[in-house]
């Protein structure tokens, strides 16, 4: 292991190790485009997604990186054409079910943000079967964001912090930005410090919208699958470069 963490280091001599993010949220854009521009369909670009989702993956537990979350499939996506969305729930099946052993075998935990009862029941079981069986690891906890909005996420705690206010068990003056936080979907996770959105697009697209809020935002314009290991370092290095003040000004972080 330290052998690997060795390697690792001097293979990035110019990533700083002590100040790497915990958390890199991402947006995969840019699968139907990669596909078009090559004349196939859409979900040869969504295959080829996943082969980037693998790679990311195994960067993030390379560096020690220790939460991975991507947006695989947000509430909006229900409205594309019928058979892009069945096929896209059946390639995260097929997906899970190819990398669940070596997820495991490297210690890497599948989890899952969004309305997990809302997708279809082949997919949610495949997904809970795979958060079960990788629950105990610990090494890099990899979310996937699935039938997810971060305004659902918001509402969906509000809902329970108002339930919990009407069964007497809270009072409204205890909730502060803490409480609130301990009620989102992320609640056991810091929040992201970086936001990578790929394909050139600049929005946020309603992905993670509380926990983003101190987040640096990397709009990369290369389409998702063509995103490689090189182009993830070169946002941690530029991440690296950038002053994070929180507020404050540069003298007091210094
Ligand atoms: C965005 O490209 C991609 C998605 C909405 C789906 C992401 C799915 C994968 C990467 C495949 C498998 C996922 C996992 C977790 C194994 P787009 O379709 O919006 O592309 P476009 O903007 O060019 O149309």
């Amino acid at each position: 292991m330290a052998e690997a963490k060795k390697s690792i280091r001097d293979k990035y001599p110019d990533i700083d190790f002590a100040k790497l993010p915990q958390h890199v949220a991402i947006i995969m854009d840019g699968n139907g485009r990669w596909a078009k521009a090559r004349g196939k369909p859409r979900i040869f670009g969504h295959r080829q997604g996943a082969k980037t989702v693998r790679r990311i993956t195994e960067i993030c537990a390379e560096l020690g990186i220790p939460y991975l979350t991507l947006y695989a499939f947000s509430t909006e996506n229900w409205r594309r054409p019928r058979e892009e969305v069945q096929t896209l729930m059946r390639l995260l099946i097929e997906a899970i079910q190819e990398e669940i052993d070596e997820l495991d075998q490297n210690d890497i935990r599948l989890n899952a943000i969004g309305d997990i009862d809302g997708l279809p029941p082949a997919t949610r079981h495949a997904l809970i079967e795979g958060m079960r069986r990788t629950r105990d690891n610990s090494r890099l906890c990899l979310t996937l964001a699935l039938n997810y909005s971060g305004r659902w996420d918001i509402v969906q705690a509000a809902k329970a912090i108002a339930k919990k206010v009407g069964d007497g068990l809270v009072a409204p003056n205890a909730i502060d930005e803490a409480y609130f936080s301990k009620h989102l979907s992320t609640a056991d996770m810091p929040d992201p410090e970086i936001l990578i959105r790929t394909s050139g697009e600049y929005r946020v697209s309603n992905f993670l919208l509380w926990q983003i809020a101190y987040a640096e935002l990397f709009f990369v314009p290369v389409y998702w699958p063509d995103f490689d290991k090189s182009h993830f370092i070169q946002v941690l290095r530029d991440f690296q470069k950038r002053e994070r003040r929180f507020g404050m000004i540069s003298e007091q972080i210094r």
